[in-house]
């Protein structure tokens, strides 16, 4: 009969050898010893983790800062494109079922009046949720440089944003739906040169009720079947695909600006506090001086060393 001590033993022989197999070490490359430099490993060897940032500035997890409203904005994007993906399953954008696709799935469908709901309200949230985070980005002043060309994309996503809110609007094809976008689309005939109504519409020929931007919106001079089938395709294909495009961009700026900016760079020990040359680590032995700190506490300003170095080991 095995003792208690025997068989704790012999588990603890066997993980060890399992653990140092060549399989196990084949997919799992780093132990878990919990030290600086396993950690770094491991976020940089692994396929998921290697997208995020093997560090971060503590401000940029700080909730009082970011007020989460960039990563809620994201996560509202998420069950939009999911629960949207669900509807799909049940609507037809033709004039004669959509509207009665959406009453069959509000009230015929196991959970979909749950789903319809989900994805109308995420979509509201994220609408909210963008500008509130905008507000944020503004407040802080982390348009400032570095970062401008991730404001500018910012601008195109809160474009999509809203696009793909108003696109979405003429989908269930009531009545309110119907004339809302019938008022909203025609606000195109002011538009300057391209709409027969608009500015310097008289320097193109060829501009005509028939033929301007707000017939490219509708499909003809009417909302009608092909005013659904261009807001369909646009709100399930175009807009989402553009708008995954963004965001991955502007993920991608955050990372290469250097991280999130932050308030007060001269309270908090920098990244790297003197030119590192290129492809070298700074010993761990000599920690950053005080007098290389930056000075300037500007957001958007203070992590350019970071950002140099993070270029540099990149
Ligand atoms: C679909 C819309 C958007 C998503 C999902 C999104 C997501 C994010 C996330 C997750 C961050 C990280 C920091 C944080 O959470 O605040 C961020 C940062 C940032 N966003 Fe957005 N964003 C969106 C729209 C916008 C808009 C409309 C603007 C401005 C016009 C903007 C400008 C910026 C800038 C400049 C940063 C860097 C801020 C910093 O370093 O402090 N974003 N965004």
């Amino acid at each position: 009969m095995p003792t208690l001590e025997q068989d704790k033993e012999d588990k603890t022989e066997l993980r060890d050898r399992i653990a140092s197999s060549q399989i196990w070490r084949s997919i799992f490359r780093h132990g878990f010893d919990d030290t600086q430099r396993n950690r770094v490993l491991q976020m940089t060897a692994g396929f998921l983790l290697h997208t995020r940032p093997v560090k971060v500035w503590t401000h940029g997890i700080r909730l009082r800062y970011t007020w989460g409203a960039g990563g809620l904005t994201f996560l509202m994007f998420v069950v939009a494109c999911i629960t949207g993906v669900v509807l799909m399953f049940y609507y037809r954008p033709v004039p004669e079922y959509a509207y009665a696709d959406m009453k069959y799935l509000k009230f015929d469908i196991p959970f979909g009046m749950f789903m319809r709901n989900m994805h109308r309200w995420s979509a509201h949230a994220m609408v909210l949720l963008v500008l509130v985070h905008m507000l944020r980005v503004f407040l802080t002043g982390s348009y400032k440089k570095p970062r401008e060309f991730n404001w500018v994309i910012g601008v195109c996503l809160l474009t999509l944003t809203l696009l793909l809110s108003f696109t979405g609007y003429l989908l269930p094809w009531d009545q309110l739906s119907i004339w809302a976008v019938t008022v909203g689309t025609n606000m195109a005939r002011a538009t300057p040169f391209l709409g027969h109504e608009g500015p310097f519409s008289e320097f193109l020929p060829f501009i005509s009720p028939r033929y301007d931007a707000r017939s490219l919106l509708l499909g003809g001079t009417i909302v009608a079947q092909g005013t659904l089938l261009r807001f369909y395709v646009l709100h399930c294909i175009v807009l989402p695909i553009f708008a995954i495009w963004f965001v991955m961009v502007h993920f991608y700026r955050i990372r290469k600006d250097g991280g999130i900016s932050g308030p007060n760079k001269a309270l908090e020990p920098p990244l790297v506090a003197r030119p590192v040359p290129a492809g070298q680590i700074a010993p761990e032995s000599s920690p950053p001086k005080a007098s290389g700190a930056l000075p300037e506490n500007q957001p958007g300003q203070e992590n350019q060393s970071a950002r140099k170095s993070e270029g540099e080991s990149e």
